[in-house]
Formats: structure tokens, C-alpha cells, sequence
């Protein structure tokens, strides 16, 4: 046994080593706490007796700081790590005892896609997969970290899985390569222009975590799983933590980074940072649609989602990337018991031609639906400003949040003094204009009117969609006393035989 142990990593080695990767066996043990990997199923599938040195798929068990996970890591070694029937039976087995066990699944993929050489029988297994991990959806945490090539329909089985984290100069995901495409369209492509990490990170939204390299993609895929409980039957994960000084001195400067001209960016990441504790924000697609940032973060060891605007990015606003990228986030919040903390600085939706045209409609429903059906606890915070639309579904009170606040200052309003004016007064200002008056005086003198009486947050005060303003330097106290406040909260999610929701 012992020397087709070595046999089979010594193939293993001689095939990636070469192209600068480690071999599915290496992954696995840079992945997991040391010693902890409990493979098996090692030789399904196969003939000791034949020296059977394994199938394109290492499946077992390990342990992730102490905490039990399911391990899947494709074997290239073995026919390109392809997925015939045996490796597709001894994935869906590994799935279907990681559901009983309500353990996270990680998997790492480096795999041509279905083997040709079985045919349809291949095919049939990532259907199974795909219902398997449809199935597991919202009640295990799912993270595929893709190593190398990911090719055909197979991309499916890690776009069903909560997060996806590719590295940057090894791993392409695509429906149909670059041979089929240049084939059927005649289009010259490169790997990477067509399915490369650094397009799925910044552009299609399809990878979370752009890892610079594969030690960089286990590191983010262990600091992911710290924050998560193991499965929706839990509650969120809770860190050990003495009260810390330096947390909170450094909450306290959080006013010196929001410039007090509304028009003036800033780094919405750094205001995170300077609130929760020891800084430390992991980020969930920072690349792609940063406009509204999403990432998990802890006050008090109590695990939380942030969504943020993020102002120095089109000022924050929302479009249909945000929308989708938020409400996906919030999603996987509401499933896994993770309170959702949002801070707000928003002017609105992004209007124009361009977004009606991509669905603003369709897509930005989302984001709402998310919020309108989370029973997790919602803290909201308005930092600057918060108008219109965006406003309301970003995590307001109306939308069902428990708690709301907002510092002193804030512009809330359905818009803007500008857009407001010219609609309320369009026909007072077209007489003045008719009669030959000063327009653009008057136009100023109504804008300071309306900005003084209606963009602020004494209505939303007296309506009771704000419980209160707070200074910056309370917004860690105040969201840690929410925190508290909300622990206990226990809202039955409504059982819908089939969900028509929007995502
Ligand atoms: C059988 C395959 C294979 C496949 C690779 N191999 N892909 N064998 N079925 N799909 C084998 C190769 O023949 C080779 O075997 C070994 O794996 C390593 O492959 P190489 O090509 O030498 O490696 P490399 O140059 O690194 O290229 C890797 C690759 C390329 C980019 C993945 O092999 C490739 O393009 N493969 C086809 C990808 C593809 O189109 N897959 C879609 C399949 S259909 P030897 O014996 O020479 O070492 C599909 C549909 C799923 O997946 C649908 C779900 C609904």
C-alpha cells in the first residue's frame, strides 16, 4: 500500500511540479490543520492487485482550525483530473455525508471536465452534482477554490457553491474554450481574455477572491471559513475577545475619515477597518461592481456581513452589479445566521440608458427581496447620505432592519436639491423665465430652501424610520449594543414550497 501511496505522488509531482503547481495531495495538507486529513474511498473504483494508483479525485475529511470539514480536490495527474463515474460517486458520496454531518465542503478543482472517454455516463454525474450541491445550498457552507483549468459545463458545479476563489495565473473557468470557440465563431481568444481569474474577479462576478497564487487561496478560503458556522443549523461563529483599547481609540477617529463635504470621496474599506475589531475586514468580491463593498468582519467576536457603500467608486452608488453582488451577500448572511451591519452613504440608484437597459429593474429587485426577506438581525448605519431608492432597500427600517442610525448631518431625502426643485417648481421657474427674471437666482434661493427643510433627517426622526442620530464615535458602541440587543432574535424564515424570488 505504502509504495502505490508514493507511486501515485511521485506521478502526481512529475505533472505539476513542472507547471509551478502542487499536487492535489500537497493542497490538501497546506489546507488543513496538520495530520488532520482522513481520506477516503482511496482506491474505488479500481484493482489493488493491478497497482491502481487512485482515481482523478482525492475525497475526505480534515480538520480546519479544529473544526471538521469535507475536503474534494481533483487529481490532474490522473486523466487531467477528469470526472468520470467513479470520481463523480465518490464526490456525491463525500456530499451526501458532509449534509448528515452538517460540515462545510471545500473544494479545490483542476480538471479537463467530463471525460470524454466515458461519454454520456460522465455527463449524468455532474447532473448528480449539481443537484447534490443544490441541494446543500443555504445549509452547509459550499467553497470551491479553482487551481487550474475548469472547463465546460462542469464551471456550473462551482458557480452553485457559495464562494468561489480562483488564482491568478493558473485557473480558467469557461463554458467553451478557446479551441470550440475559435471553431464555431471563428474568434481568436487567449485562456485567460475568456475565462481567466482576473476577468471572473473584476468583470463577471463570478469568483469572489482573486488569490495571487495557491498559498494565497487556501489563507483567504481559512479566513472565509472562520467567520462561518458549519452549517445553517448554527450560529454564527463567535471569536474569543478581551476588550481592546486600540479597537476602540481607533473607532473613535472614525469622523476624521468622512469628509463633511458630501461631494468630497472617501475609502469607505478604511471606515470599516476602523470599526470592527483588530481592523480586520475580509472582503467578498472586492473587485468586481466596488461601488458597494461586502465582506465579513467581527465587533466583539460576534461574526458579521457588512455591506457598504463605497464612495470612491461612483460615489457609491447602486447599479445592477451591486445589486446582485449585495443581495447574494445578504442571502448567504440570512442562510447562515450572520447579522447583516450596513453602512450607508448612497445618492441614489445610477440612472441613465446603460442600467434600464441592463435590468436595473429585474436585477436591482434583488438586492430588495434580500433584505425584504432576511430574519438575521439588520443594523443599519447612515454615515452621509442615503437617497431615494437606494436608501429604502439598503437595510432601512421600512425594509424590516431593527435598528437604524444616523450620524448628525446626514442627507436623507427622496432626492437630491437639484432634481427636486426642477420638478416641484418646473412651472414657477418657467414663468420666472417667461416674465424675464433672474432663473438661475431663484433656482439657488429654492434648492437652499429645499436643502435646508427636506435633505436631513428630522423626518425620517419623527417617522420613526430612524431611532436615533449618533456621533461617529459612538457608531461602534451603538452597533455593538445592537449586536447584543439582537442576539437573541428569532424570526421564522417562511417556508415557501418553491421561492420565486428574483436571485
Ligand atoms: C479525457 C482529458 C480531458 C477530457 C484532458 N484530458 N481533458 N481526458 N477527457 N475532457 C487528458 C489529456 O488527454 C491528457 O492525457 C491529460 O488529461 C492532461 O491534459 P493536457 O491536455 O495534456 O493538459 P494541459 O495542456 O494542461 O491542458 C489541460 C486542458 C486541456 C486545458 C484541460 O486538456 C483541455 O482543453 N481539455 C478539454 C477541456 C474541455 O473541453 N472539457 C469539456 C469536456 S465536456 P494524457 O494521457 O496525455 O496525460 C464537459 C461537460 C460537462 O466537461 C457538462 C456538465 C453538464
Amino acid at each position: 500500500m505504502e509504495s502505490l501511496h508514493r507511486k501515485a505522488e511521485e506521478r502526481a509531482q512529475a505533472t505539476q511540479h513542472k507547471k509551478g503547481k502542487k499536487t492535489a495531495r500537497e493542497r490538501i495538507h497546506a489546507l488543513v490543520d496538520e495530520g488532520s486529513f482522513q481520506e477516503i474511498q482511496r482506491f474505488a473504483g479500481g484493482n489493488i492487485d493491478e497497482d491502481y494508483l487512485g482515481s482523478g479525485v482525492i475525497t475526505g475529511f480534515a480538520e480546519i482550525s479544529g473544526r471538521a470539514v469535507a475536503i474534494i480536490a481533483q487529481d490532474f495527474s490522473v486523466q487531467g483530473g477528469t470526472l468520470g463515474e467513479v470520481e463523480g460517486s465518490k464526490m456525491l458520496h463525500l456530499m451526501d455525508q458532509a449534509i448528515d454531518l452538517r460540515i462545510p465542503i471545500i473544494s479545490l478543482l483542476d480538471s479537463g471536465g467530463a471525460r470524454i472517454q466515458e461519454g454520456v455516463a460522465a455527463l449524468a454525474q455532474y447532473g448528480q452534482i449539481f443537484k447534490k450541491t443544490s441541494e446543500a445550498s443555504g445549509l452547509i457552507p459550499q467553497i470551491s477554490i479553482i487551481v487550474g483549468p475548469c472547463a465546460g459545463g462542469a464551471v456550473y458545479g462551482p458557480a452553485l457553491t457559495d464562494f468561489v476563489i480562483m488564482t491568478k495565473d493558473s485557473s480558467f473557468m469557461f463554458v467553451t474554450g478557446p479551441e470550440v470557440v475559435k471553431a464555431v465563431t471563428g474568434e481568436q481568444v487567449t485562456s485567460a481574455d475568456l475565462g481567466g481569474a482576473v476577468l471572473h474577479s473584476a468583470t463577471t462576478g463570478v469568483a469572489h477572491y482573486l488569490a495571487e497564487d495557491e498559498e494565497d487561496a487556501l489563507d483567504y478560503a481559512r479566513s472565509l471559513l472562520s467567520y462561518l458556522p458549519s452549517s445553517a443549523e448554527e450560529d454564527a461563529p463567535t471569536f474569543a475577545y478581551q476588550t481592546n483599547p486600540e479597537d476602540d481609540s481607533r473607532a473613535a477617529q472614525v469622523a476624521d475619515l468622512v469628509p463633511v463635504n458630501s461631494k468630497q470621496p472617501y475609502d469607505m474599506v478604511e471606515v470599516i477597518e476602523h470599526l470592527v475589531d483588530h481592523g480586520e475586514f475580509l472582503q467578498i468580491q472586492e473587485l468586481f461592481a466596488a461601488n458597494v463593498i461586502t465582506g465579513f468582519a467581527a465587533f466583539q467576536g460576534r461574526s458579521v456581513g457588512i455591506v457598504a457603500n463605497q464612495s470612491l467608486v461612483d460615489a457609491g452608488t447602486l447599479d445592477v452589479n451591486a445589486s446582485e453582488k449585495a443581495s447574494r451577500f445578504v442571502q448567504f448572511c440570512n442562510a447562515f445566521n450572520i447579522p447583516v451591519v450596513t453602512l450607508v452613504d448612497v445618492p441614489g440608484y445610477r440612472p441613465g440608458t446603460e442600467q434600464e437597459r441592463a435590468g436595473i429593474i429585474r436585477r436591482g429587485a434583488k438586492m430588495i427581496t434580500a433584505y425584504a426577506t432576511a430574519t438575521v438581525p439588520l443594523v443599519t448605519i447612515i454615515v452621509r447620505k442615503a437617497y431615494g431608492g437606494a436608501y429604502i432597500v439598503m437595510g432601512s427600517k421600512a425594509m424590516g432592519a431593527d435598528f437604524n442610525f444616523a450620524w448628525p448631518g446626514a442627507e436623507i431625502a427622496v432626492m437630491g436639491s437639484e432634481g427636486a426643485v426642477n420638478i416641484v417648481y418646473r412651472k414657477e421657474l418657467k414663468q420666472l423665465q417667461a416674465d424675464g427674471d433672474d432663473v438661475t437666482a431663484a433656482r439657488q434661493r429654492l434648492e437652499e430652501i429645499y436643502s435646508t427643510q427636506a435633505v436631513n433627517p428630522n423626518l425620517s426622526l419623527q417617522i420613526g424610520a430612524l431611532d436615533g442620530l449618533i456621533s461617529p464615535e459612538q457608531t461602534r458602541p451603538t452597533i455593538i449594543s445592537a449586536l447584543k440587543l439582537t442576539q437573541a432574535k428569532r424570526r421564522p424564515q417562511k417556508i415557501y414550497r418553491h421561492s420565486t424570488n428574483p436571485p
